[in-house]
């Protein structure tokens, strides 16, 4: 069948900048080792590209998925305005403390100094003083086989916790807050294994004291965050920064996007989405959501997940609508003759629900785009039961229905699908569609 998009090979120029990795000693970048995000060479490429089509910068951008910030903030370096949406509440400050620019260095030492003071002395029974919310695992206790955090460890990240709490002062609470989170999962018995957490191998054997905790904390403070707050303040004396942390708004975009966002603004858009692998954030990163507070019970969980992407089933989606895309349909069907081996029932509802929100997306940036304005929309395909989703052309045949034109489809890397389905599917594409809201007096030239 001939293929109905183009599909161009741009592993060797993407190959090594689609994962955040790259940025992980980078200028305020590296203040949080995020996994999940691309890195700002990624940014730089589509804007240099840009720049060549246009012959200038673009003056509005936005991106949907904002993640740890990655891109309003290589935005904001190059003086570019970028509005951004995040439906996590971690992400969310993850990205606001690395969006804001008014820190200095008087005050980030004022701070540093009064919580080492803190930390050399202090007080003895710290876990009666602060309130610990999170799930029964997360330290050890008489009757568990396995925990997060020993307790000499939680008493070292409670202190520091505490200790932040006595700043009376929001920007710098925020700030030292992420510089804990910063550290909590290399202090942890645990990581970030794919869709879940896991323990380390010898975590029994490992110990990290309470003072070890405070020691990582306050090197990373001097060693990561002040080096960057010092050239914040220098740049600041020679040219007056762009900030695009007033534009980073906290919720679930497919609610916010109309109300936040002008219609025919947006020249460019830059974004990953969730992809459609059944990872659910808001279990990756629970270790940070509750235990900084972001998360306070069980219900703000709850909320949270249903008002995320449907790119998981770790609640119980609504019957989603089928949007009558013809490469989808056909997937599902071939799903559908292996749905009595289905590891979860919801399976086939995810799906089809991802799609369906894929396409509340599109129609509504179709509003927001201006004519001739461009998208960089990063996904990968999946599978599931042997059978391939090809995400990308799925995406790119909704963009087509909402009205926009996909220029190409860049695939990036190829990734490895689990080893149940490798025998069938060698590989997963990894792909950058290109689409573009083709003016009516173009299209009437094609
Ligand atoms: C792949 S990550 C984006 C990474 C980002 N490009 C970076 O470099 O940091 C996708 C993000 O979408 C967020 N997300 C999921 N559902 C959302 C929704 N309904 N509205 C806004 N953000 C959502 C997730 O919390 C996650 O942070």
């Amino acid at each position: 069948m001939a293929q109905k998009f183009k599909i161009v090979d741009y592993t060797t120029k993407y190959g090594s900048i689609m994962q955040f990795n790259r940025n992980k000693n980078t200028y305020i970048h590296g203040w949080y080792p995020f996994v999940e995000g691309y890195s700002k060479q990624f940014i730089l490429s589509i804007i240099d590209e840009y720049k060549n089509i246009n012959s200038c910068l673009p003056s509005l951008c936005l991106e949907p998925f904002c993640g740890s910030g990655t891109t309003p903030l290589e935005l904001q370096k190059l003086g570019i305005e970028c509005k951004s949406f995040e439906v996590s509440p971690f992400m969310y400050n993850l990205a606001k403390v690395k969006l804001t620019n008014s820190y200095t260095v008087e005050s980030f030492n004022k701070y540093y100094t009064k919580i080492k003071e803190y930390l050399n002395n202090p007080v003895e029974n710290i876990c009666a003083l602060v309130n610990l919310n999170a799930s029964k695992r997360i330290v050890e206790k008489d009757g568990l086989d396995k925990w997060n955090f020993d307790k000499d460890t939680m008493n070292g990240i409670l202190d520091i916790k505490y200790s932040i709490s006595k700043f009376n002062n929001s920007k710098y609470e925020r700030l030292f807050t992420i510089a804990l989170a910063s550290i909590l999962l290399e202090i942890s018995n645990v990581y970030r294994n794919g869709k879940c957490i896991s323990y380390k191998k010898k975590w029994k054997e490992q110990h990290i004291t309470r003072k070890e905790v405070h020691e990582k904390f306050l090197v990373k403070l001097k060693e990561v965050f002040l080096p960057d707050i010092k050239l914040i303040n220098t740049y600041k004396k020679n040219q007056k920064l762009l900030s695009n942390n007033n534009e980073c708004y906290l919720g679930d975009v497919r609610k916010n996007l109309n109300k936040r966002v002008d219609d025919d603004s947006i020249d460019l858009v830059i974004t990953s989405p969730p992809y459609l692998n059944s990872r659910d954030y808001t279990d990756t990163y629970m270790i940070e959501l509750r235990l900084l507070d972001y998360l306070k019970n069980d219900d703000d969980v709850k909320n949270l997940r249903k008002n995320t992407i449907r790119s998981h089933v770790q609640v119980k989606w609504n019957k989603s609508n089928n949007i009558g895309i013809k490469t989808l349909n056909n997937s599902i069907e071939n799903l559908k003759k292996h749905e009595s081996d289905f590891w979860n029932k919801g399976l086939i509802n995810m799906i089809e629900g991802y799609f369906e929100d894929m396409s509340i997306l599109f129609d509504i940036l179709y509003k927001k785009v201006k004519k001739d304005g461009l998208i960089f929309f990063n996904v990968a395909n999946s599978a599931y039961h042997n059978i391939e989703i090809k995400t990308d052309e799925i995406i790119a045949e909704i963009a087509e229905k909402s009205g926009f034109t996909v220029i190409e489809i860049r695939e990036a890397r190829r990734i490895n699908p689990s080893s149940q389905q490798k025998e069938n599917i060698p590989f997963l594409r990894e792909s950058v569609i290109v689409i573009k809201k083709v003016s009516t007096s173009t299209k009437l030239c094609i």
